[in-house]
C-alpha cells in the first residue's frame, strides 16, 4: 500500500522517534509499505516519520546511484546491491567532511549541497530483527546519514546557514501549503482544506 509522504512542516518530521519492540504489530506489512512507498515517489531512501510514524525505522536502496558514470565498477557494484532495512540504529560518524547535493521526499524541488562526515559505524536490527554493526563510507553512508537524521527529528534544511535559510523560506512554505506540484503522494500540514 502507497502511504502519502507528509510534507516539510509536519511537527512528526521535526520530533526523535522512538525505537521499536519486538513485537511491534505488522511490521512486516508495514516495511512493505516503505518500500512500495520509496519506489513509487522514486526515492533512495525513507524513513518511518516521512509516512507520519515516529519510529526508528528507515529504508534504503541506493541502486539508482550506480548508474552514475563518474563512479569505478567497484563502487557500482557496491551500490548495486545496497538494499537495507534499519530498525532501532545508533550511529557514530567519523573523518572529514564532504559536500553532496542532496534532497528530500518530504521537501519537494529544494537541492542543497550539504557536508557530512566521510565515514559511518552503524548498528542495526534488520527486518527479521537480526542485529548487525557493520561501517560504510561514500554514497551508502550518506544515504544513511540523511534517513538517520530523519528518526533525529533533523531535516537537511537544518543544516544550511542562515542566508539560505533565508533564501530558501518563501520555497519551503509553498511546500508546507501544497503550493506545489508533485507526482507521488504527500499530505501537506497547511494545505487549505478543500484540497
Ligand atoms: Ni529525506
Amino acid at each position: 500500500m502507497i502511504l502519502p509522504i507528509v510534507a516539510y512542516g509536519t511537527p512528526v518530521l521535526k520530533k526523535e522517534a522512538k525505537n521499536i519492540t519486538q513485537d511491534y504489530p505488522e511490521l512486516d506489512q508495514f516495511i512493505s509499505n516503505m518500500w512500495e512507498t520509496m519506489y513509487e515517489a522514486n526515492g533512495v531512501g525513507l524513513a518511518a516519520p516521512q509516512v507520519g510514524v515516529g519510529i526508528r525505522l528507515f529504508v534504503v536502496d541506493a541502486t539508482p546511484f550506480a548508474e552514475d558514470e563518474e563512479l569505478s565498477e567497484q563502487e557500482k557494484e557496491q551500490l548495486r546491491g545496497f538494499k537495507k532495512v534499519f530498525i532501532n540504529p545508533e550511529l557514530e560518524e567519523s573523518g572529514e567532511e564532504w559536500a553532496f547535493n542532496e534532497g528530500c521526499l518530504s521537501i519537494p524541488e529544494v537541492r542543497e549541497d550539504i557536508y557530512r562526515q566521510e565515514k559511518i559505524h552503524i548498528t542495526y536490527f534488520d527486518e527479521n530483527l537480526k542485529e548487525h554493526q557493520e561501517t560504510f563510507t561514500g554514497l551508502p553512508a550518506r544515504v544513511i546519514q540523511h534517513e538517520y537524521d530523519h528518526i533525529e527529528g533533523i531535516l537537511f534544511t537544518d543544516k544550511l546557514s542562515p542566508l539560505k535559510k533565508r533564501l530558501i523560506k518563501g520555497k519551503l512554505n509553498n511546500i508546507a501549503k501544497g503550493n506545489i506540484q508533485v507526482d507521488y503522494k504527500m499530505r501537506f500540514p497547511l494545505a487549505s482544506k478543500k484540497r
